[in-house]
């Protein structure tokens, strides 16, 4: 991890935000544990059989919880095997990402990967209803997350579609954040960010992890910033298909203890990621 300080720190509003808005809500009654077990499959939590055990997983700081195998091909009736496909992030990830994300009061917010809803919920809480945009690539998880925050008061606009595309109707965004990572910074997210936007988004790294990465957007379809922190993500549907590192722009011997000085630059077609000390081109 960076050295940036981690957790709420001064961000009080974070703090608000997770106070006011219910985790549990979000949680569907099952949903699988992200480690294997002795077999190698994933166990199921089921709030009915065991409600402290579900409860507990539902408050671990440090764990997404799985609501979503294979697409939604595994159904949620005992421990099995899969590709996650979505989740509740963990509480220390959302945090890290809103944080880096810093939103103010009014910001117009999209974000691509509503999942639950919960961290549109806190999104929501911050900006407003009326400033966040959210999208979700499955129309059955974009539905029930539309529901469970209409039941909390909460009408953020939730979209089903392909969040790669952004939503243009909503732009320009002051604010863009991705819970789905991806190996190349999809153009229409640049395009929608004003000038001096800021968008955090997992990056994939050849390091064999995500970089959660910050950028400011030039309102051109331009954008630099830094890697942040180092995370895990499932990836856009649409991104799924390795690439060789050299087409997305990487160095071809990036050196992984040096991830933090590495200046990612974007312009329209094109992404660059290079140590620091190289002179930066123009994004
Ligand atoms: C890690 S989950 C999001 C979790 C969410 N932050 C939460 O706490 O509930 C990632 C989500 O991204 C969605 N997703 C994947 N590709 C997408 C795309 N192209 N557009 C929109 N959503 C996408 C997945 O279906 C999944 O629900």
């Amino acid at each position: 991890m960076s050295n940036n300080p981690r957790g709420f720190g001064t961000c009080h509003w974070l703090r608000e935000a997770f106070l006011a808005v219910p985790r549990e809500h979000f949680v569907p009654e099952r949903v699988w544990w992200p480690a294997r077990d002795a077999e190698g499959l994933y166990p199921l939590c089921d709030r009915r059989e065991r409600p402290n055990a579900w409860l507990k997983a539902v408050y671990a700081p440090g764990a997404p919880l799985i609501t979503q195998l294979d697409d939604g091909a595994v159904p949620p009736t005992g421990r099995a095997e899969g590709a996650f496909t979505s989740s509740i992030s963990s509480a220390g990830v959302i945090i890290e990402l809103l944080r880096h994300l810093a939103p103010e009061p009014g910001d117009r917010v999209l974000e691509i990967g509503t999942g639950t809803g919960y961290t549109t919920a806190l999104l929501t809480h911050r900006a407003g209803a009326d400033a966040v945009v959210t999208v979700e690539i499955d129309a059955a998880l974009a539905e029930r997350a539309r529901d469970r925050l209409a039941a909390l008061d909460l009408h953020p606009l939730v979209l089903a579609g392909d969040g790669e595309r952004g939503y243009p109707a909503g732009a320009p965004y002051d604010r863009i954040v991705a819970t789905a990572s991806v190996r190349r910074i999809p153009p229409a997210w640049l395009e929608q960010l004003r000038p001096g936007g800021v968008l955090v988004a997992p990056l994939d790294s050849p390091f064999g992890h995500d970089l959660l990465v910050r950028l400011v957007g030039d309102g051109r379809g331009g954008a630099r910033g830094r890697a942040l922190e180092r995370v895990e993500f499932m990836r856009v549907r649409g991104q799924r298909a390795p690439v060789p590192y050299e087409e997305l722009g990487w160095p071809t011997e990036a050196d992984p203890d040096h991830w933090q000085t590495l200046d990612i630059v974007v312009a329209p077609g094109r992404q660059r990621i290079f140590p620091a000390t190289t002179p930066q081109p123009a994004a």
